[in-house]
Order: C-alpha cells, then structure tokens, then sequence
C-alpha cells in the first residue's frame, strides 16, 4: 500500500531524495524522508507520528530516535499493523552521533528543561529544525536560542507550539490531532497552501476549513503563543513564497505583539509574490474596559497598534485579503482559491485513499468490536510476570534503596539530590505514579508507613523519602514516593534500626540487591502454586504465542 500511495502522490524515490535535499530556512524544511529525535518518552504523540507517517506510506518512520534522560534500550511502537523497536537513548550527543540523518529534534520537556535541551540540540551539527512545545519556558532562555538559532542558521518552531506538518510527509508530536481528523482534513497528502498559526488549537480548526474549500494543506506551521517566538510568521510565509508548490497563503494572527506587521512589511516591499488571506483573532478584546490577557502569553491586549483590529487594517493596506470578520475566513479562503484554479495557477491535486490504519487490540477490545483468547488457564492467580524477577521487576526497590541511602547518607538536600540525578539523567527510582498522585494516595504506601511510624525504632531514611516526594511534587502532581520506594527506604530503616548488621554488612545488601530477593521469595511461592495448579487443571503443553516477541536487531 505504501508503494501505490507514492505512485499516486507521483513521487519517486529519486524525488523523495530530491526532496530531502532541498530543505533550507528559506525554502521547504522537511520532506517524506525527514526524521526526527523525540526528546522525552511521550508515548501518544509518537504513535501519532508514526500512524500519520503509515497513512502517507512513508517508507521509514519519522522517529529515528527517542531521547529519555535516564533511560536506554528500544520503545515498542506500531508502524502500520507492524511492531518496530525505537532506540531509546539516555543523552542527546549518543542520539545524534547514533542517527546522523534524523536532523529535527522535537522536544517534549517540561518548560523547566526545555530550554537547556534545546540549546544542546541546537548545538549539535546535524540537528537543523527544534520544535519546543512546552508553555512557559522563560522569555529570557527563549531570546538566547532565538540568537543562538539565527547565527547558526537553524529553525526554531515554538516555544509554546503544538509544531507543524508538512501534509503527506512529516508531522510533529500532536499537529492537527487524532487520526481522523488528519483524514478528515487530508492532511495525509498534499495541497497548494502554506498556513501559518501563532495558536497549535486554531491551526487544528484551521487545517478543517481549508480542507474544505480549497484542495488543502501543503505545509502548516504553528508558531506558538508566546511572546517570543523561535521563528515568525513573516519567516513562514516567506519560506512558502519560495516553494513552487505552495500556491497561495493563509495566516491566521492574534492581537497582542507586532509580529504581523513584518508581515506587513514584506507585503508593502513586494517580497511576496502569491495571495495572502489573513485574520488576526482578538477583535472582542475591544469589548473589555481594562486590559484583557488572552490564553497564549502573547495574547494581550496591549496598545492601540497590537489590536488585532489595527493588525487586520494594516495587512489589508499592505495587499492581504482580509475578511470583515472570523466568520467570512473562510469564504476569503474559499474565493481566493477558485480564483487561482479558474487562472489556471492551481490544479487541484487528485484525491488519494489513504490506508486503514489498524485499531489497537486493546481499544478494540474495549468497545466490544474483537475478542481475543487467552493462553493459560489458573484458579490460583492471574500469573501476570511470574517468570520476572531482576531489573524489570523488583529493581526499583533495589534501585530506591541504593539512591536514597546514598543521599541520604551525604546530608544531600532533596533539591541537590533531585537535580543532581537529574542533571546525570536518572529518574529517581521509587519516585513517580502512573495512576496515583497527590490526591489519590496508594493506600499500600501509607499502610506501610504508618506501620513503620508505630513499630520501627527508626524510620530516617522514610522520611528522607518523603522529603524528596514533596520537593518532586512541586513538579509534578503524580511524582509520589510509589510503593517501590516505600519498602526500599522502609527497609534501610529495619537492616538500621534491627541493630543486627554492620554498616558494612548493611552497605553490601544493598550494593548486591538483596531487596529483589522480596521478588525471588513471592514468585517462588507462585511458581510453586502454578506447577500443581497446571498438574490438577491437567493442562497440556504450552507454546507461547510467536507473535507475542518483537525481534528486532
Ligand atoms: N523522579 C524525579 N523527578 C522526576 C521523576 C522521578 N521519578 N519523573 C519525572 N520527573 C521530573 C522530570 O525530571 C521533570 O523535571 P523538570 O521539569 O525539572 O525537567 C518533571 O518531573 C516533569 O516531567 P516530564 O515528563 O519531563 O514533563 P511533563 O510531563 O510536564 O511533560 C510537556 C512536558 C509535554 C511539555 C507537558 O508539560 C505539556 O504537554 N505541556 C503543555 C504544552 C502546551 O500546551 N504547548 C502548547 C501546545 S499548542 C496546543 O496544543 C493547542
């Protein structure tokens, strides 16, 4: 299916290359070849990516490489109906030197980390395009990588973004939202309109209204929100007035900022030589006696000249089609459009079906549509990882016990013990929930320290944990001490308190991961319990199921 897709969207492998070669800040930046760094282990994002790669019948996924401080080894994701394993790296260096061709580096770090990781990407020669989507990052951070990026000739997508697409071709994180919206606004192949966003929410509705009126999106950019953006929307719209196969434009401004009048001025000094409809949103703000901040930190009512109202005068002045309102958006776009057909200045591409991409088991089977078998019959236990002791299972206790005595022990604040595991990037082990949070406490975890409150001579190394979670919790509200950590610090207490090891002793037990032994001991029971279960259920042999391994070099 993909091949017949390329053929249909007439393009070659030669012109796939041609495409990847081509890429300039001035011109296109991506094509079907691009790939990319994903930086922070963000799973639905990524499957996105990679489902809207399959519906354009790329060839190769558009992740190369997943960046997850503290972390190595491969990620599991579907690229069609297959499986494929994503190298996971725990440094942003080993990720490049490891994927030399994967040169746009998509960064999901929290608006604390964004900034130093985007300078380190910045920094590295084959990384060309950053996208940062987190909101907050200081505006002062954000001018550095804006100079950093210009003197280096390197794209800036956000902060503050949902990122961009370029349609049938290459995607970033969550553009353009869940897969049938993408088919709805065939977005997997592409039209003969540039359109460039300040807002990742709009340019979603955005990517609908123009899939209805005109033949669609060939490239679009959100910008961001914020004050300052890593690229503008003058910088896009001129990029799309060198691409021969973008025929018209569409722009989509806010009040707040004087970003839409370089625009302006590229209009007036003639730089841009096809249509532009515009509309910069924010006209209400008008209504409000005092000053008004919008959602976007760059949305703010501030003087006369950032009105949208001003704005949306001064583009239509300067040669931009500009509606009278939102509303007539649409129709702007709309009659442009059939103008450059009628001119013969656009051939509508022909419509391509895009194919299936396969539901997940796991979604499937919640809405009733499959059922799928199980493999073993028990009237013990669901048996889930009996077979599993050692890193994978159990190593967080292990792991927990280790990092917290060590801190512990050297008087570390939970600030300088929190960031310093970060800065070598590891997560602290015995830290974080996938479920439980602040509000919604593991009861297992509290049992145990209330236990440990009432019975242990000494529970230092517990409340040094829980130290550390209230200082991870200004981070995050599901960054609890998990019930991992709870038995690992809860055990430094006893082999402590118990007054029966040396410190030594306690030091070894703790360096060997004794701890997993709490895993070896209940599995054991389990293992015994499943052989005579099996016996009396008389069960035949079992094979597991093949498609059950990923194998993968
Ligand atoms: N022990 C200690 N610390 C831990 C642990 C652990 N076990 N696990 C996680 N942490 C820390 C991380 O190190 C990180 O620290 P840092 O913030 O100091 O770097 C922190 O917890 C947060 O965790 P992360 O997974 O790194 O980040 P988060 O979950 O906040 O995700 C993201 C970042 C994706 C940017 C998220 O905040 C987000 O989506 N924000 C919204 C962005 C947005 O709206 N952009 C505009 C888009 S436009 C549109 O969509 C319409």
């Amino acid at each position: 299916m993909p091949a017949e897709l390329n053929r249909a969207l007439g393009l070659s492998r030669f012109g796939c290359l041609f495409l990847a070669f081509s890429h300039m800040a001035t011109g296109q930046i991506f094509s079907r070849n691009t790939q990319a760094l994903f930086y922070n282990y963000k799973q639905l994002p990524i499957q996105r990516m990679l489902d809207f790669d399959f519906l354009c019948g790329r060839e190769t996924p558009s992740v190369a490489g997943i960046i997850n401080p503290g972390s190595e080894g491969f990620q599991k994701l579907f690229f069609g109906q297959e499986e494929i394993a994503i190298p996971v790296h725990s440094m942003i260096e080993a990720a490049c030197s490891a994927h030399p061709t994967a040169d746009v580096f998509i960064n999901f770090a929290s608006f604390r980390s964004a900034a130093a990781s985007s300078m380190s990407a910045l920094k590295q020669p084959t990384i060309r395009v950053v996208a940062i989507i987190a909101e907050g990052v200081p505006e002062s951070d954000t001018k550095q990588l804006i100079a950093y990026a210009r003197a280096n000739n390197k794209v800036l997508i956000g902060p503050a973004t949902v990122g961009g697409i370029q349609a049938g071709a290459f995607k970033i994180g969550d553009t353009a939202g869940t897969i049938d919206n993408i088919i709805q606004c065939k977005l997997y192949r592409p039209g003969s309109v540039g359109f460039v966003s300040k807002s990742g929410g709009m340019s979603n509705e955005l990517y609908n209204t123009i899939a209805r009126v005109t033949d669609g999106i060939y490239e679009g950019i959100a910008i961001g929100g914020d004050v300052f953006p890593g690229s503008t929307l003058s910088d896009h719209v001129l990029r799309f007035n060198n691409m021969p196969q973008v025929k018209m434009m569409v722009v989509l401004g806010e009040l707040g900022g004087r970003d839409e009048y370089s625009l302006v001025e590229a209009l007036k000094d003639g730089k841009v030589h096809k249509p532009v409809v515009a509309w910069v949103s924010g006209t209400c703000a008008r209504l409000f006696k005092s000053e008004v901040q919008f959602g976007h930190a760059g949305a703010k009512s501030g003087g006369e000249l950032e009105s949208a109202q001003a704005k949306n005068q001064a583009l239509r002045e300067a040669g931009a089609v500009v509606p009278t309102s939102y509303e007539a958006f649409e129709t702007a776009i709309k009659e442009t459009f059939e103008k450059l057909v009628e001119e013969g200045k656009i051939a509508p591409v022909p419509d391509v079906e895009p194919p299936q991409i396969p539901e997940d088991l796991k979604y499937a089977i919640k809405s009733g549509k499959v059922r799928a078998p199980t493999h073993i019959i028990s009237t013990i236990s669901d048996d889930r990882g009996l077979l599993t002791i050692g890193p994978r299972f159990g190593g967080a206790i292990d792991d927990a016990a280790r990092y917290f005595k060590d801190a512990c022990d050297r008087g570390l604040t939970p600030y300088e013990f929190v960031e310093g595991m970060k800065k070598k990037g590891i997560r602290v082990p015995g830290i974080g929930h996938r479920i439980k949070s602040r509000d919604n406490r593991d009861k297992r975890v509290q049992l145990l320290q209330q236990y440990a409150h009432t019975h242990f001579p000494s529970v230092k190394y517990m409340e040094y944990a829980v130290q550390v979670e209230a200082y991870t919790l200004s981070k995050a509200n599901n960054l609890v001490l998990n019930v991992d950590g709870a038995i690992g610090s809860l055990f430094l207490d006893l082999l402590a308190g118990s007054g029966m090891f040396s410190k030594q002793e306690i030091d070894e037990i703790v360096e060997i991961g004794y701890l997993n032994g709490l895993f070896v001991l209940a599995r054991s029971i389990g293992l015994i319990g499943h052989t005579f279960d099996q016996k009396r259920l008389k069960q035949p042999l079992y094979r597991h199921p093949w498609e059950d391994v990923l194998y993968t070099k």
